[in-house]
């Protein structure tokens, strides 16, 4: 179902513009984009601090966010949202809550080289990203060899993807996809909410759906190898 535009959708984002540091798709593809568009952002100059960066990938309402920059104030977090309807909650929320460390990218994911430097990024996040199950649309997966070709490069070495996700095949087929593109996969559970990474645990919107309906919380995290 296509959601309805929010009400003076253009104005409201206009008021979150400083803590939107990139909106729109400039090309159509990843190798017109690195072609026509260089707008790599200076982190330092973003957050006026030195700090390690971390990025939210579908960040969706921004209950993630708005838990984890309080939780780690020493840290800084991007956020990638291609829908601007959802961003536009997100950066309300973020607003409201006076958080210095998060910044926005209203853009499809595909393009994040355009705008990251590579070997910038701590830690990467996908929570509940869409599992897209049709054989059709395996490109469009955020743990697909193509999404992994573009995390590989913005990770610093060592850096890592934390993944959770409600789909037990979306979760298996992104172990598989990880291992296979030079990841170590540690800190799996089948249980999130069960087990002894429960306490440490930030819930998402999607994630506290899930889990009153009484659905299991799949989650890994995927470590570059050298
Ligand atoms: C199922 S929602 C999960 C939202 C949130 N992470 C949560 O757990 O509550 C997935 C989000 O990812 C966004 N998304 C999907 N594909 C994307 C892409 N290629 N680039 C950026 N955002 C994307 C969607 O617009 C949607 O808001």
């Amino acid at each position: 179902m296509r959601m309805r535009r929010k009400r003076n959708l253009e104005p409201r984002m206009q008021a979150c513009a400083d803590i939107l540091v990139a909106r729109g798709k400039p090309c159509k593809n990843l190798k017109e984009a690195a072609e026509h568009y260089r707008a790599l952002i200076d982190y330092r100059a973003l957050f006026l601090r030195e700090a390690p960066v971390e990025l939210e990938v579908g960040c969706g309402n921004g209950a993630f966010l708005s838990g984890i920059a309080a939780r780690h104030p020493e840290r800084d977090f991007l956020a990638v949202e291609v829908c601007s309807n959802v961003v536009l909650t997100a950066m309300e929320r973020i607003k409201r809550e006076g958080a210095a460390n998060v910044r926005f990218l209203n853009i499809p994911a595909e393009i994040l080289l355009c705008y990251l430097p590579e070997g910038s990024i701590g830690r990467i996040y996908l929570n509940f990203s869409t599992p897209l199950p049709e054989a059709g649309r395996e490109k469009q997966r955020l743990t697909s060899d193509r999404f992994l070709g573009i995390y590989k490069k913005l990770l610093k070495a060592g850096g890592e993807i934390v993944q959770k996700t409600d789909s037990e095949d979306f979760f298996d087929y992104s172990l598989r996809k990880f291992r296979e593109n030079g990841f170590a996969v540690k800190d799996v559970t089948r249980d999130l909410h069960n087990s002894e990474y429960a306490a440490e645990n930030i819930v998402t919107e999607y994630e506290a759906n899930f889990a009153a309906k009484g659905k299991p919380i799949f989650r890994a995290v995927a470590v570059l190898q050298p």
